[in-house]
Protein backbone atom coordinates (compact mmCIF):
# COMPACT_ATOMS: atom_id res chain seq x y z
CA UNK A 1 0.00 0.00 0.00
CA UNK A 2 1.43 3.58 -0.64
CA UNK A 3 1.71 5.83 2.75
CA UNK A 4 2.90 9.41 2.37
CA UNK A 5 6.55 8.87 4.10
CA UNK A 6 8.47 12.12 4.32
CA UNK A 7 12.46 12.43 4.27
CA UNK A 8 12.98 11.86 8.07
CA UNK A 9 10.72 8.73 7.90
CA UNK A 10 7.36 10.09 9.22
CA UNK A 11 3.97 8.28 8.19
CA UNK A 12 1.48 10.66 7.54
CA UNK A 13 -2.06 9.34 8.50
CA UNK A 14 -3.87 12.33 9.56
CA UNK A 15 -5.59 14.19 7.18
CA UNK A 16 -7.26 17.86 8.94
CA UNK A 17 -9.85 19.45 6.69
CA UNK A 18 -10.74 23.00 7.18
CA UNK A 19 -13.87 23.60 6.22
CA UNK A 20 -14.71 27.47 6.84
CA UNK A 21 -12.33 29.88 7.59
CA UNK A 22 -15.18 31.73 9.30
CA UNK A 23 -16.05 31.39 12.95
CA UNK A 24 -19.07 32.19 15.27
CA UNK A 25 -16.55 33.59 17.96
CA UNK A 26 -13.39 35.81 17.76
CA UNK A 27 -11.22 33.90 20.42
CA UNK A 28 -8.49 36.63 20.80
CA UNK A 29 -5.62 34.19 20.44
CA UNK A 30 -7.32 33.11 16.97
CA UNK A 31 -8.18 36.71 15.69
CA UNK A 32 -9.30 40.05 16.03
CA UNK A 33 -13.20 40.89 17.25
CA UNK A 34 -12.95 43.10 13.92
CA UNK A 35 -11.45 40.74 11.91
CA UNK A 36 -13.09 40.94 8.39
CA UNK A 37 -10.31 38.99 5.93
CA UNK A 38 -12.48 36.12 5.24
CA UNK A 39 -11.84 34.37 2.15
CA UNK A 40 -14.78 34.37 -0.61
CA UNK A 41 -17.41 31.74 -0.90
CA UNK A 42 -16.19 31.04 -4.01
CA UNK A 43 -12.36 30.38 -2.82
CA UNK A 44 -13.87 27.95 -0.28
CA UNK A 45 -13.83 23.97 -2.24
CA UNK A 46 -17.56 22.52 -2.90
CA UNK A 47 -18.46 19.04 -1.05
CA UNK A 48 -17.52 17.64 -4.42
CA UNK A 49 -14.22 18.79 -4.68
CA UNK A 50 -13.44 18.20 -1.05
CA UNK A 51 -14.41 14.21 -0.99
CA UNK A 52 -12.64 13.92 -4.27
CA UNK A 53 -9.27 15.35 -2.12
CA UNK A 54 -10.17 13.21 0.99
CA UNK A 55 -10.77 10.06 -1.59
CA UNK A 56 -7.09 10.96 -3.10
CA UNK A 57 -5.85 11.08 0.53
CA UNK A 58 -7.39 7.97 2.18
CA UNK A 59 -5.68 6.11 -1.31
CA UNK A 60 -2.33 7.03 -0.17
CA UNK A 61 -2.59 6.07 3.28
CA UNK A 62 -4.99 8.59 5.56
CA UNK A 63 -6.67 6.69 7.85
CA UNK A 64 -7.99 9.93 10.42
CA UNK A 65 -9.75 12.78 8.75
CA UNK A 66 -10.62 15.41 11.35
CA UNK A 67 -12.79 18.17 10.29
CA UNK A 68 -11.96 21.85 11.91
CA UNK A 69 -12.48 25.09 10.60
CA UNK A 70 -12.82 28.17 11.64
CA UNK A 71 -15.80 26.59 13.12
CA UNK A 72 -16.74 24.13 10.86
CA UNK A 73 -20.36 23.27 11.84
CA UNK A 74 -21.05 27.01 10.20
CA UNK A 75 -20.64 24.42 6.80
CA UNK A 76 -24.72 24.28 6.03
CA UNK A 77 -23.62 21.26 4.63
CA UNK A 78 -21.71 19.64 7.83
CA UNK A 79 -24.06 16.70 8.03
CA UNK A 80 -23.71 15.05 4.37
CA UNK A 81 -20.17 16.31 4.75
CA UNK A 82 -19.77 13.55 7.56
CA UNK A 83 -22.06 11.27 5.54
CA UNK A 84 -20.08 11.37 2.56
CA UNK A 85 -16.50 11.11 4.29
CA UNK A 86 -18.53 7.69 5.98
CA UNK A 87 -19.44 6.37 2.74
CA UNK A 88 -15.71 6.63 0.99
CA UNK A 89 -13.87 3.07 0.07
CA UNK A 90 -11.85 2.63 3.28
CA UNK A 91 -13.78 5.22 5.37
CA UNK A 92 -11.56 6.84 7.69
CA UNK A 93 -11.87 7.80 10.93
CA UNK A 94 -13.90 10.99 11.69
CA UNK A 95 -13.50 13.22 14.31
CA UNK A 96 -14.12 16.74 14.47
CA UNK A 97 -12.87 20.07 16.86
CA UNK A 98 -15.14 22.55 17.46
CA UNK A 99 -16.76 25.53 19.82
CA UNK A 100 -19.81 23.64 20.19
CA UNK A 101 -22.07 26.39 19.81
CA UNK A 102 -24.11 24.99 17.56
CA UNK A 103 -23.46 21.19 18.80
CA UNK A 104 -27.13 21.21 20.91
CA UNK A 105 -28.78 21.10 17.46
CA UNK A 106 -26.72 18.92 15.33
CA UNK A 107 -24.68 16.53 17.58
CA UNK A 108 -27.45 14.07 17.12
CA UNK A 109 -27.41 14.29 13.67
CA UNK A 110 -23.87 14.17 13.13
CA UNK A 111 -23.78 11.06 15.12
CA UNK A 112 -26.19 9.48 12.83
CA UNK A 113 -23.76 10.62 9.95
CA UNK A 114 -20.87 8.83 11.50
CA UNK A 115 -18.95 11.34 13.65
CA UNK A 116 -17.22 9.14 16.32
CA UNK A 117 -15.25 11.49 18.24
CA UNK A 118 -14.97 15.70 18.54
CA UNK A 119 -12.57 17.86 20.31
CA UNK A 120 -14.48 21.29 22.01
CA UNK A 121 -13.25 24.56 23.08
CA UNK A 122 -13.42 25.95 25.37
CA UNK A 123 -11.16 28.48 27.34
CA UNK A 124 -13.19 29.49 30.72
CA UNK A 125 -16.36 28.62 32.97
CA UNK A 126 -16.98 32.32 33.97
CA UNK A 127 -19.43 33.91 31.04
CA UNK A 128 -17.65 37.34 31.23
CA UNK A 129 -14.31 36.10 31.13
CA UNK A 130 -16.00 34.19 28.03
CA UNK A 131 -17.28 36.95 26.90
CA UNK A 132 -14.02 38.98 27.06
CA UNK A 133 -12.03 36.41 25.26
CA UNK A 134 -14.22 35.42 22.55
CA UNK A 135 -16.26 38.89 22.28
CA UNK A 136 -19.47 37.04 22.26
CA UNK A 137 -22.14 35.83 24.87
CA UNK A 138 -22.42 32.43 24.02
CA UNK A 139 -21.23 30.08 26.38
CA UNK A 140 -24.70 28.85 27.73
CA UNK A 141 -24.60 27.71 24.01
CA UNK A 142 -21.39 25.78 24.59
CA UNK A 143 -22.44 24.22 28.13
CA UNK A 144 -25.68 22.73 26.06
CA UNK A 145 -23.11 21.88 23.26
CA UNK A 146 -21.43 19.75 25.32
CA UNK A 147 -24.72 17.73 26.61
CA UNK A 148 -26.09 17.35 23.60
CA UNK A 149 -22.89 15.85 22.73
CA UNK A 150 -23.02 13.45 25.14
CA UNK A 151 -26.16 12.79 24.74
CA UNK A 152 -25.71 11.64 21.26
CA UNK A 153 -23.24 9.41 22.59
CA UNK A 154 -19.72 10.67 21.61
CA UNK A 155 -17.31 9.56 23.48
CA UNK A 156 -14.64 10.18 25.08
CA UNK A 157 -15.67 13.54 24.72
CA UNK A 158 -12.62 15.75 24.94
CA UNK A 159 -12.49 20.06 25.85
CA UNK A 160 -9.61 22.06 24.77
CA UNK A 161 -8.04 24.98 26.96
CA UNK A 162 -6.31 27.90 26.07
CA UNK A 163 -4.79 29.68 29.31
CA UNK A 164 -4.24 33.21 28.78
CA UNK A 165 -1.72 35.07 30.99
CA UNK A 166 -3.63 38.11 33.26
CA UNK A 167 -7.05 36.57 31.64
CA UNK A 168 -7.42 32.96 32.80
CA UNK A 169 -4.52 31.67 33.86
CA UNK A 170 -6.05 30.81 37.49
CA UNK A 171 -8.32 28.82 35.66
CA UNK A 172 -6.50 25.75 35.48
CA UNK A 173 -7.63 23.41 38.22
CA UNK A 174 -11.05 24.80 38.65
CA UNK A 175 -11.10 23.45 34.78
CA UNK A 176 -10.20 20.39 35.47
CA UNK A 177 -12.22 19.87 38.72
CA UNK A 178 -15.33 20.72 36.48
CA UNK A 179 -13.98 18.30 33.71
CA UNK A 180 -13.78 15.45 36.44
CA UNK A 181 -17.43 16.27 37.59
CA UNK A 182 -18.41 16.16 34.32
CA UNK A 183 -16.26 13.30 32.60
CA UNK A 184 -14.60 14.87 30.27
CA UNK A 185 -11.54 14.96 29.13
CA UNK A 186 -9.42 17.95 29.51
CA UNK A 187 -6.36 18.98 27.57
CA UNK A 188 -4.53 22.37 27.58
CA UNK A 189 -2.78 23.63 24.53
CA UNK A 190 0.32 26.45 25.03
CA UNK A 191 -1.09 29.44 22.59
CA UNK A 192 0.72 29.06 19.53
CA UNK A 193 1.73 32.40 17.50
CA UNK A 194 -1.06 31.65 15.05
CA UNK A 195 -3.12 34.50 15.49
CA UNK A 196 -4.42 37.05 12.65
CA UNK A 197 -4.30 40.20 15.28
CA UNK A 198 -0.32 39.34 16.10
CA UNK A 199 -0.84 39.22 19.62
CA UNK A 200 0.94 36.12 20.75
CA UNK A 201 4.30 36.79 22.87
CA UNK A 202 6.93 34.39 24.38
CA UNK A 203 6.90 36.14 27.55
CA UNK A 204 3.64 36.28 27.88
CA UNK A 205 3.00 32.28 27.15
CA UNK A 206 1.75 29.91 29.71
CA UNK A 207 3.84 26.96 29.53
CA UNK A 208 3.25 23.50 29.86
CA UNK A 209 5.64 23.44 32.68
CA UNK A 210 3.47 26.39 34.76
CA UNK A 211 0.46 24.41 33.84
CA UNK A 212 1.76 21.34 35.51
CA UNK A 213 3.20 22.88 38.12
CA UNK A 214 -0.53 24.61 38.70
CA UNK A 215 -2.08 21.29 38.60
CA UNK A 216 0.03 19.81 41.17
CA UNK A 217 -1.12 22.07 43.82
CA UNK A 218 -4.25 20.50 43.65
CA UNK A 219 -3.73 17.42 41.92
CA UNK A 220 -1.04 14.71 42.20
CA UNK A 221 0.19 13.37 38.51
CA UNK A 222 2.06 10.91 37.05
CA UNK A 223 2.72 10.33 33.33
CA UNK A 224 0.75 8.25 31.37
CA UNK A 225 2.96 6.51 29.11
CA UNK A 226 2.39 5.01 25.25
CA UNK A 227 1.86 9.25 23.94
CA UNK A 228 2.13 7.88 19.87
CA UNK A 229 1.73 10.64 17.50
CA UNK A 230 -0.41 12.43 19.83
CA UNK A 231 0.76 15.85 20.95
CA UNK A 232 -0.45 15.74 24.44
CA UNK A 233 1.57 14.74 26.93
CA UNK A 234 -0.90 12.90 29.53
CA UNK A 235 -1.25 12.33 33.16
CA UNK A 236 -3.12 10.22 35.46
CA UNK A 237 -4.79 12.51 37.87
CA UNK A 238 -4.67 11.00 41.70
CA UNK A 239 -3.66 7.97 40.26
CA UNK A 240 -6.23 7.89 37.54
CA UNK A 241 -8.25 6.10 35.59
CA UNK A 242 -9.26 9.59 34.86
CA UNK A 243 -6.74 11.53 32.30
CA UNK A 244 -5.42 15.06 31.86
CA UNK A 245 -3.43 16.16 28.62
CA UNK A 246 -1.04 18.97 28.36
CA UNK A 247 -0.03 19.74 24.55
CA UNK A 248 3.15 22.07 25.04
CA UNK A 249 3.16 22.83 21.42
CA UNK A 250 5.68 25.73 21.62
CA UNK A 251 7.90 24.34 24.62
CA UNK A 252 7.64 20.55 23.96
CA UNK A 253 7.04 20.33 20.83
CA UNK A 254 6.20 17.02 18.79
CA UNK A 255 7.07 17.52 15.80
CA UNK A 256 9.60 14.35 15.37
CA UNK A 257 5.94 12.08 16.05
CA UNK A 258 4.39 14.42 13.69
CA UNK A 259 1.64 12.03 11.25
CA UNK A 260 0.00 15.30 10.26
CA UNK A 261 -0.92 17.17 6.53
CA UNK A 262 -3.68 20.08 6.77
CA UNK A 263 -6.22 20.81 3.84
CA UNK A 264 -7.20 24.97 3.99
CA UNK A 265 -10.76 25.50 3.51
CA UNK A 266 -9.97 26.95 -0.32
CA UNK A 267 -8.38 24.00 -1.32
CA UNK A 268 -4.05 24.27 -0.72
CA UNK A 269 -2.50 21.55 1.58
CA UNK A 270 0.28 22.26 4.29
CA UNK A 271 2.85 20.10 5.87
CA UNK A 272 2.69 21.98 9.07
CA UNK A 273 0.84 24.57 10.80
CA UNK A 274 3.54 27.04 10.43
CA UNK A 275 4.57 26.28 6.74
CA UNK A 276 5.33 28.96 4.80
CA UNK A 277 4.39 27.43 1.70
CA UNK A 278 1.13 25.43 0.11
CA UNK A 279 0.34 23.69 -2.80
CA UNK A 280 -2.62 24.46 -4.71
CA UNK A 281 -5.40 21.72 -5.63
CA UNK A 282 -7.82 23.73 -6.05
CA UNK A 283 -6.58 25.26 -9.41
CA UNK A 284 -6.36 21.42 -10.09
CA UNK A 285 -9.77 20.59 -9.09
CA UNK A 286 -11.21 23.08 -11.05
CA UNK A 287 -9.35 23.19 -14.40
CA UNK A 288 -11.35 21.91 -17.25
CA UNK A 289 -9.02 20.48 -19.52
CA UNK A 290 -8.18 17.38 -17.52
CA UNK A 291 -10.17 14.34 -16.42
CA UNK A 292 -11.64 13.37 -13.15
CA UNK A 293 -8.56 10.77 -13.29
CA UNK A 294 -6.13 13.51 -13.85
CA UNK A 295 -7.14 15.49 -11.44
CA UNK A 296 -7.05 12.53 -8.98
CA UNK A 297 -3.55 11.68 -10.12
CA UNK A 298 -2.20 15.10 -9.74
CA UNK A 299 -3.69 15.71 -6.22
CA UNK A 300 -2.25 12.64 -5.18
CA UNK A 301 0.88 13.32 -6.39
CA UNK A 302 0.44 16.82 -4.52
CA UNK A 303 0.02 15.09 -1.50
CA UNK A 304 3.26 13.09 -1.59
CA UNK A 305 5.09 16.79 -2.94
CA UNK A 306 3.85 18.76 -0.07
CA UNK A 307 5.06 15.88 2.25
CA UNK A 308 8.72 14.92 0.91
CA UNK A 309 9.05 19.13 1.79
CA UNK A 310 7.94 18.86 5.27
CA UNK A 311 10.63 20.30 7.85
CA UNK A 312 11.86 18.74 10.90
CA UNK A 313 10.18 20.61 12.88
CA UNK A 314 8.17 23.76 13.47
CA UNK A 315 10.92 26.77 14.26
CA UNK A 316 9.18 28.19 16.64
CA UNK A 317 11.88 28.80 19.10
CA UNK A 318 14.82 29.71 16.25
CA UNK A 319 15.90 32.93 15.96
CA UNK A 320 14.27 33.75 12.20
CA UNK A 321 10.73 32.15 13.10
CA UNK A 322 8.38 33.82 10.79
CA UNK A 323 4.60 33.47 11.87
CA UNK A 324 2.66 32.09 8.82
CA UNK A 325 0.51 34.65 7.25
CA UNK A 326 -2.42 32.66 7.55
CA UNK A 327 -4.21 32.74 10.83
CA UNK A 328 -5.22 29.31 12.26
CA UNK A 329 -8.81 29.96 11.65
CA UNK A 330 -7.32 29.79 7.92
CA UNK A 331 -5.48 26.84 8.23
CA UNK A 332 -7.28 24.57 10.51
CA UNK A 333 -6.42 23.60 13.90
N1 LIG B 1 -2.78 28.58 19.96
C1 LIG B 1 -3.21 27.41 20.48
N2 LIG B 1 -4.40 26.89 20.22
C2 LIG B 1 -5.21 27.58 19.42
N3 LIG B 1 -6.43 27.33 19.00
C3 LIG B 1 -6.81 28.32 18.18
N4 LIG B 1 -5.85 29.24 18.06
C4 LIG B 1 -4.82 28.79 18.83
C5 LIG B 1 -3.54 29.30 19.14
N5 LIG B 1 -3.10 30.45 18.64
C6 LIG B 1 -7.15 26.15 19.46
C7 LIG B 1 -8.59 26.37 19.71
C8 LIG B 1 -9.17 25.04 19.39
C9 LIG B 1 -8.18 24.37 18.50
C10 LIG B 1 -8.68 24.19 17.12
O1 LIG B 1 -7.06 25.18 18.45
O2 LIG B 1 -8.86 26.71 21.03
O3 LIG B 1 -9.37 24.27 20.53
FE1 LIG C 1 -13.42 30.36 16.33
FE2 LIG C 1 -11.80 28.42 17.18
FE3 LIG C 1 -10.79 30.73 16.31
FE4 LIG C 1 -12.17 30.67 18.60
S1 LIG C 1 -10.22 29.62 18.15
S2 LIG C 1 -12.37 32.20 16.96
S3 LIG C 1 -13.69 29.13 18.20
S4 LIG C 1 -11.89 29.25 15.10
Amino acid sequence: MTQLVDTYGRVHRDLRVSLTDRCSLRCTYCMPHDFAAWLPNESLLTTDELITVIEAAVSQGIEEIRLTGGEPLLRPDIVEIVARINGIKNAPKLSMTTNGLALAKLAKPLVDAGLERINISLDTLSRERFKEMTFRDRIDDVFAGIAAARAAGLKPLKINSVLLRGINDDESAALLKWALSEGLNLRFIEQMPLDAGGIWSRTDLITADEIYADLQQEFTLSPVDNRGSSPAEEFYINGGPEIVGIIGSVTRPFCGACDRVRLTSDGQIRNCLFSMSETDLRSILRNPDISHDQKYEAITAAFHETVMAKLPGHGINEPNFIQPLRPMSAIGG
